[in-house]
């Protein structure tokens, strides 16, 4: 047999060694504390000397099991579960950052980083810049002597903007500084920051990851010394750690990851193409259409072009709302990644928080709306967003018929 397992392999088996006591599905060890056969290996354990479990807001059992298999799945040395996504942001952010310390940011982040970096860095005498990262030369621009690590999310939430991972980071090795990644968007399936040159990766495991709309979760690859540090004295300390439930949750849903990416792909990308050919749409981002600004980039570092297609409809927030309202198999809702197709509009939902200046300068208009493809049957899933617009126009020529005749 290979030594190496392959990937589809390694989501349901792992690395082979948990089968200890048989179980072929994932036993949950809901246990909070732990015992020892001698205070001398309860001691060293505590005092990272000693492989082991200890107490569980430091992790379990189960937990112990899913990180293993991520971090086996990024090509990581070890990885960290926490309890939400921005639990894995913010105790990244804070693992490497200190009163004095600068990061530099891509300028197309998830909302839920952005509001961290406004609110929570400033308490503690954080500094942050952020920049387009599309421009290598302003990325390198931004580096002070005092930035602590470079931070980034390829594609981006909402927009679908492309990081040459590759390029961004050799200008971070040449200042020593680490590259973190925001990978949610893509899973490991997909694409493997980790062989492009990043040093951390960061998953809301709560969308692709567990895949089924029910467990909200983070999870963070990297070397095992950072993950020690994260999880001693960062992770443990906010208690921020998932649950056994959960985890069980985790494993059960990775099992299918790349099934269910194969299928996010396809249909994402049939519906990318009946919204580019819209004459109600203006604009459609998803890296897999030749127009995307970004395509060649994303062709060499995505092994798929991924499930979200956002768009811009024509004639503003007034026609946005009409077309969601208008939609009856797909769902309006603020996730991703799961098996029901689901849209959102991120200026008044996910992006709120950014000020209307920041939003516009970062092209989440009024108009934009942001889908991710689910896995029913694509013909389903096309056939609402026709009808839907069909409703739109009937819609518009209502209100147009209805004051034509004042003129
Ligand atoms: C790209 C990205 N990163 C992080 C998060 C935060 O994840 P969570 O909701 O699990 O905290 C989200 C949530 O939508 C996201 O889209």
């Amino acid at each position: 047999m290979k030594e190496k397992l392959g990937f589809d392999t390694t989501l349901i088996h792992g690395h082979l060694k948990d089968r200890s006591i048989g179980a072929v599905a994932q036993p949950i060890v809901p246990a909070v504390a732990y015992s020892f056969e001698s205070h001398e290996a309860a001691a060293e354990t505590v005092a990272g000397k000693r492989e082991g479990i200890y107490y569980g807001r430091y992790g379990n059992a189960t937990l112990q099991s899913f990180e293993e298999r991520v971090a086996l799945l990024e090509n990581g040395e070890a990885a960290l579960g926490v309890s939400s996504g921005m639990a894995a942001i913010s105790t990244v952010l804070l693992s490497l950052l200190q009163h004095g310390n600068h990061v530099v940011v891509t300028k197309d982040v998830y909302g839920g980083t952005y509001h961290f970096l406004k609110t929570l860095a400033p308490r503690f005498g954080i500094t942050f810049s952020f920049v387009d990262c599309t421009n290598l030369e302003s990325l390198a621009a931004a580096i002070q002597a005092n930035t602590k690590a470079v931070y980034i999310e390829t594609p981006s939430n909402p927009l679908l903007t492309v990081l040459d991972i590759e390029g961004i980071a050799t200008i971070t090795r040449q200042h020593r500084i680490p590259l973190v990644i925001d990978n949610t968007f893509m899973s490991p399936y997909l694409q493997k920051p980790l062989n492009l040159g990043a040093d951390i990766v960061i998953h809301s495991a709560t969308k692709y990851l567990n895949g089924h709309g029910d467990v909200i979760a983070g999870v963070i690859v990297a070397d095992q010394e950072r993950i020690d540090f994260m999880r001693q004295q960062i992770m443990g300390d906010l208690g921020q750690v998932l649950s056994a439930g959960d985890a069980s949750l985790l494993l059960r849903g990775m099992k299918t990851l790349g099934l269910r990416m194969e299928r996010h792909c396809y249909n994402a990308n049939a519906i990318a193409e009946f919204l580019e050919y819209h004459p109600q749409v203006a604009r459609v981002y998803y890296p897999g259409l030749p127009s995307h600004p970004q395509y060649e980039i994303a062709q060499k570092q995505m092994r798929g072009m991924g499930g979200i297609v956002s768009f811009e409809i024509k004639g503003g927030l007034d026609a946005a709302t009409a077309f969601l309202d208008a939609l009856k198999l797909i769902m309006i809702s603020f996730s991703l990644g799961d098996p029901e197709t689901l849209v959102q509009h991120p200026a008044t939902m996910t992006h709120f928080a950014l000020p209307e200046s920041v939003r516009r300068e970062s092209g989440i208009t009024d108009g934009l709306i942001r889908l991710s493809a689910g896995l029913e049957d694509v013909e389903d899933i096309i056939g609402d967003l026709f009808q839907a617009f069909d409703q739109l126009s009937i819609q518009t020529t209502r209100k147009r018929s209805e004051t034509a005749w004042m003129k």
